[in-house]
């Protein structure tokens, strides 16, 4: 629980002044992510502090390359000295591989952050992609719709969601899955 305070602390400095709405959608995902308690057992806190931190990457003191995952975990492993596995939830949340492709950084994500276990992915991706720009929740199919009308076509992160949208509607379904078959 120390580890998911320390994280939303950190999110809070990087996020709520410079950017208030990101800071209200960590809040969402962190919610979400609390929601998935039951489900994720002891790596609970592990994804909760990772929900936390998974923007940070678009906080202009972090920006380097200017593809927040790669920056938000750089910064978490470097300056934070943060645990490998958080960090590297954060470098891959929500099929970042695919979208370090489409802007040639595929290859230094990989080097650098190993895969987490599908299962720890997947209940990000459900996190973030259930959860919208303010924070409110909504279903994934509103939530892809509502990036790629933000973005526009001509930009690389609806390219990216029209490539990662097969397995971001997976992992969700896969997640509510799993919530409906929970014993109560
Ligand atoms: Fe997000």
């Amino acid at each position: 629980m120390e580890h998911v305070q320390w994280a939303r602390d950190l999110a809070r400095r990087l996020l709520e002044e410079p950017l208030p709405r990101r800071w209200a959608h960590s809040q969402g995902v962190a919610e979400q992510a609390e929601s998935l308690r039951a489900i994720t057992g002891q790596d609970a806190d592990l994804l909760t502090a990772a929900a936390w931190l998974h923007d940070i990457g678009y906080s202009p003191a972090l920006v380097k390359t200017g593809f927040h995952p790669l920056d938000g975990a750089r910064y978490l492993r470097d300056v934070e000295q943060a645990d490998e596995r958080l960090c590297s939830l954060v470098a891959h949340h929500s099929c970042a591989l695919i979208e370090a492709d489409e802007r040639g950084l595929a290859d230094e994500l990989s080097r650098e952050f190993a895969l987490q276990p599908k299962e720890l992915r997947q209940a990000l991706i459900y996190c973030d992609m259930t959860t919208g720009p303010d924070g409110g929740h909504l279903p994934v199919e509103g939530r892809l719709a509502e990036i790629k009308k933000r973005y526009g076509p001509a930009d690389v992160v609806f390219r990216f969601i029209e490539r990662a949208e097969p397995d971001l509607l997976d992992a969700v379904h896969t997640i509510e899955q799993q919530q409906a078959n929970r014993p109560t």
